[in-house]
């Protein structure tokens, strides 16, 4: 177990500080199911941001079976430990939900509830980060609800949602049998597109910051 307040996740150390290596991009999601298809959407999305240059770490299905958030305790497992001290690393995420009961699934929201620990941090939350959203469920209304869901989360702590998030719908078959890769040409583009997005914007971030310092240096 890990005490939050043991500076788990802050600051962080000089090798892994925006700006150095290839972009970090971490991808969240998936459901309890083994081979899910959100999970499946992920891995899709994912490998676009790979093909744009990222660094891409996944932690996906049963391991974000995290006790549910406890504003109670400092204490953390490790798996807890983990997911925050990888939200910490990178600059862009990829967040990847079922649709349940029109909204995104508990385990999500409660992977969500974890970066409260991180509102003492240098960076607050999710402040500046590009974070795509994709949402799947078994029919179109509740794809589009969830994703909305996911948004207006992710918004609330400071990320930035990219302009394009996937809706799918996992009624029409949009995944091989072996959920390894897409056979619907725009659900491709849709998560291709959230993939490259989230690179784009960290990149752009950087380049923005190095800006600045350079413009303050000159002051
Ligand atoms: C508890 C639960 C609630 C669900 N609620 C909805 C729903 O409201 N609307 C819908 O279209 N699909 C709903 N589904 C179906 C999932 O969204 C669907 O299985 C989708 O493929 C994502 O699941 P997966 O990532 O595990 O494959 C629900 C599934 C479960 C287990």
């Amino acid at each position: 177990m890990t005490r939050i307040a043991d500076g788990l996740t802050d600051p962080l150390p000089p090798e892994v500080r925006p700006g150095k290596g290839p972009v970090r991009v971490l991808c969240i999601g998936g459901s309890t199911r083994p081979g899910s298809s959100s999970e499946t959407a992920l891995r899709i999305a994912a490998a676009s941001a790979e093909r744009a240059g990222a660094q891409v770490q996944l932690i996906t299905g049963r391991e974000l079976m995290l006790p549910i958030y406890d504003t109670e305790s400092p204490v953390r497992t490790p798996e807890a430990a983990r997911l925050l001290t990888a939200i910490c690393r990178a600059e862009a995420l990829i967040v990847s939900s079922p649709g349940y009961h029109g909204t995104m699934s508990g385990m999500m929201k409660n992977v969500l509830d974890y970066v409260e620990d991180l509102r003492s941090n240098e960076r607050t939350y999710l402040d500046g980060v590009a974070v795509g959203c994709i949402a799947v469920a078994y029919g179109w209304q509740a794809s589009v609800s969830t994703l909305h869901n996911l948004r207006v989360a992710v918004h609330a702590l400071r990320g930035w949602p990219t302009p394009l998030g996937a809706t799918i719908n996992a009624s029409d078959k949009p995944f091989t049998e072996d959920g390894t890769s897409c056979c619907d040409e725009s659900v491709q583009f849709q998560v291709d597109t959230v993939g490259a997005q989230v690179v784009e914007f960290a990149k752009m971030r950087r380049s923005a910051a190095a800006t600045i310092a350079q413009v303050s240096d000159a002051d």
